[in-house]
């Protein structure tokens, strides 16, 4: 009998999120945004939920290979771009547009023998000061690409530091419009947070979303989840496996960093950091048996959890534990909610899913 951790990719509610972001964008295209191994549930795993996207944006080239061997004929977007030469023969046998943000990508494409030009995104760096041309060095970059005959259409593209936030995209938006507006062909520029925030200013010709797909809020704690009708793409859940009574003063894990105050029932339920449920969650951080709401108590061990079964008396060997995503009973636990108690943002738990988690798509 395996260790009970599961976790569950819901296949509905990615398709449920792909439409949000489609709604959102209205005419636009939409990337599937899938780096990471599709934010940790798996490209393959997720790829009948998001054929309807209009491409695939990552950034492995080996993640584009799987891509193409799931029979996707259509776009896929190399978001770094490529990373030395021989990169740009897989572009060409693979058909892969990609990003264009640096002089030395130019001048690999340059040397590039081709017999079919490809298709670039040439990026600028609007503000974020991570990728791109500077705004001034822009245009020149783009002339350089269009003289280029290993290069077709040229998509103009650029990517938001605060679209989550209170500065908004109003500046580097700008930034990027003063440069690109007479300059031809699309652009592309919103992320999830921008695509929710920000539709109307952002949608362009093609969006990019990441993590709305996968359910969880760009904009967490100001916006939850379900603010913006965005449903779990992953439950993480276990069950218990031993419970122990506490008699005030007992106090519970390594540290004994949680003294019972009053007699208190304690469940111990298998999960712990090596499973990928983080280890700076503390006494407090939320968490779901047979449904009902409670807390983690005391520090997380490598391969256990110990819970409060106060709110949940009737709950002992074998009950169902929800770490994040959907319980038995339809409540929901939002990954925002637990990411938060860690400190860290829903992108982390769930690209950190460990191996050793068996995985099912529903
Ligand atoms: C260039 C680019 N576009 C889009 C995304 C998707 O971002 P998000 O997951 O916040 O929607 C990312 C993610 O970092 C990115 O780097």
């Amino acid at each position: 009998m395996p260790r009970p951790i599961l976790a569950t990719i819901h296949t509905d509610a990615l398709t449920h999120n792909l439409d949000r972001a489609r709604r959102a964008a209205q005419d636009a295209r939409v990337w599937a945004v899938v780096k990471a191994n599709a934010y940790g549930h798996g490209i393959e795993r997720v790829f009948e939920a998001f054929r309807a996207a209009d491409g695939f944006a990552l950034l492995d080239l080996a993640e584009a290979e799987r891509v193409r061997t799931l029979g996707w004929r259509g776009p896929i977007l190399l978001l770094e771009g490529v990373f030395e030469p021989r990169d740009l023969e897989l572009c060409s046998r693979l058909g892969l547009w990609h990003t264009v943000h640096c002089d030395e990508q130019i001048d690999m494409l340059a040397a590039h023998k081709t017999q079919a030009p490809q298709r670039v995104f040439l990026k600028m760096n609007s503000g974020m000061n991570r990728l791109g041309f500077a705004p001034e060095r822009f245009r020149a970059a783009w002339t350089r690409l269009s003289a280029l005959p290993q290069v077709d259409e040229i998509t103009l593209m650029t990517h938001f530091s605060d679209a989550d936030g209170a500065r908004g995209v109003a500046a580097q938006l700008a930034q990027f419009e003063r440069i690109t507006q007479d300059l031809p062909g699309e652009r592309s520029v919103a992320n999830s947070a921008a695509t929710l925030r920000h539709a109307a200013q952002t949608r362009a010709d093609w969006i990019r979303p990441g993590i709305l797909l996968y359910g969880s809020a760009p904009d967490f704690p100001e916006h939850d989840a379900a603010h913006w009708q965005l449903r779990p793409g992953m439950t993480l859940a276990t069950r218990l496996i031993g419970v122990q009574e506490l008699k005030a003063g007992d106090a519970v894990g390594y540290g004994s960093s949680f003294v019972a105050d009053a007699p208190l029932r304690i469940g111990v339920a298998a999960v712990g950091y090596a499973d990928g449920y983080p280890r700076h969650c503390t006494t407090g951080t939320p968490v779901l048996v047979n449904g009902v709401r409670t807390r983690m108590v005391g520090r997380v061990s490598m391969d256990m959890i110990t819970v409060d079964l106060d709110p949940v008396p009737d709950a002992g060997f074998g009950s169902e534990v929800t770490l994040w995503g959907n319980a038995s009973n339809g409540a929901v636990l939002g990954i925002d909610e637990v990411a938060q108690a860690a400190g860290t943002v829903g992108y982390e738990l769930m690209c950190a899913l460990a191996l050793r988690v068996p995985v099912v798509v529903a």
